[in-house]
């Protein structure tokens, strides 16, 4: 079994992130889009932007960009869950029993021991890949080519053959499937199912809360990971830093899907835009605040133990997207419970913007 580096907490506060390396250990780290290991995958360029030694084994997340008519066939994880995030372009994703053609802002959870395959119909699709465990993306990064490239090439064939690429695949828990790509039917793709079912979440569906001017919709639950991870993707406007504060148990992770975020990380301030990503593990003392008009923010957060945070914080709301002008109170009682009941130490003030 694999062991993987894990600082204490103390040291973890003291690391200031690199940017755009991957560390090799479980440290604070920020790498900017782009950036990552790259390989060509017949067609595909997969970054990979966060190892499971760089997670403590926690996940994997890469970014996959290729184009119209690449793709896979029906594979399983026996011991992942995957998450897409479609960021650019158009994916019909299959799951047992249905088919959907997923854009920009939607998202598909694939539990272990599921069968799926995927298919990239518009030039430039590209969507973030999140893996617990992480072992999927090493797969990939083993069946392909280390390049310096940051864009895919569409002429690139698969480097190993359909064999190699099974025996690789079994190596890392996955089973290449021989089934046909049928059409079926799609799924209305607005509801979290209530167990760790597979699923499509459209954009602006889901289970949505609200406050301070901010949507935050969860696009997985923990009753959909055993726990592993929850997904909460926020929208928003302008909006200040939250106090300085640190989690014992969990990991943050901050994607940027679009406008401008600034982080505070051990006492660092680094702007997100698109594609940005910063690793934020239990330790690290971090704050946020939206800088862009219309910012989006992903949150990946391992494991499930913050998940109420954003019911403490929000309420529920029936709106597709944030509303402007509304009432921006911070809402100190829950936070005050959040402190109370969850895994939250603060330790500052807001900082301020440029400080
Ligand atoms: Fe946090």
């Amino acid at each position: 079994m694999t062991t993987f580096d894990i600082p204490s907490l103390d040291e973890v506060h003291s690391t200031v992130p690199e940017s755009d390396s991957l560390p090799g250990r479980c440290v604070p780290y920020h790498l900017s889009a782009g950036e990552g290991e790259r390989y060509q995958l017949g067609g595909q360029l997969l970054t990979v932007i966060a190892r499971p030694q760089d997670t403590g084994g926690q996940f994997g997340a890469a970014y996959v960009y290729g184009g119209a008519g690449v793709e896979t066939p029906f594979v399983q994880h026996s011991d992942e869950f995957r998450f897409l995030y479609v960021t650019d372009g158009r994916l019909q994703v299959w799951l047992p029993g249905e088919t959907n053609i997923l854009v920009a802002g939607d998202a598909v959870s694939i539990p272990p021991g599921t069968p799926y395959a995927y298919r990239m119909l518009a030039y430039r699709t590209r969507f973030l890949s999140w893996l617990t465990v992480g072992d999927g993306h090493s797969w990939g990064a083993e069946s392909g080519t280390a390049t310096q490239s940051h864009v895919f090439d569409i002429s690139a064939d698969q480097n190993v053959s359909d064999a190699r690429q099974s025996e690789l695949a079994a190596q890392y828990g996955i089973r290449v499937l021989d089934l046909e790509k049928k059409d079926l039917p799609s799924s209305s793709g607005s509801i979290l199912p209530q167990s760790n079912s597979a699923y499509v979440l459209r954009a602006g569906e889901g289970d949505r809360w609200a406050s301070m001017d901010q949507l935050n919709t969860y696009l997985a639950r923990s009753r959909n990971t055993d726990s592993t991870y929850f997904a909460m993707h926020t929208s928003g406007g302008k909006s200040p830093y939250i106090p300085l504060h640190f989690h014992r148990q969990h990991t943050e992770n901050f994607f940027c899907l679009e406008g401008r975020i600034l982080l505070h990380a051990n006492g660092k301030e680094i702007l997100l835009t698109k594609g940005d990503f910063l690793h934020a593990p239990a330790g690290t003392v971090h704050s946020f605040s939206f800088a862009g008009h219309s910012t989006q923010m992903l949150g990946l957060l391992t494991t499930g133990v913050f998940e109420k945070f954003f019911e403490y914080m929000n309420r529920p709301t029936e709106a597709h997207v944030h509303v402007e002008g509304g009432d921006m109170t911070f809402p100190g009682e829950g936070f005050g419970r959040a402190r109370a009941e969850l895994d939250l130490e603060v330790v500052g003030p807001p900082p301020t913007p440029g400080g």
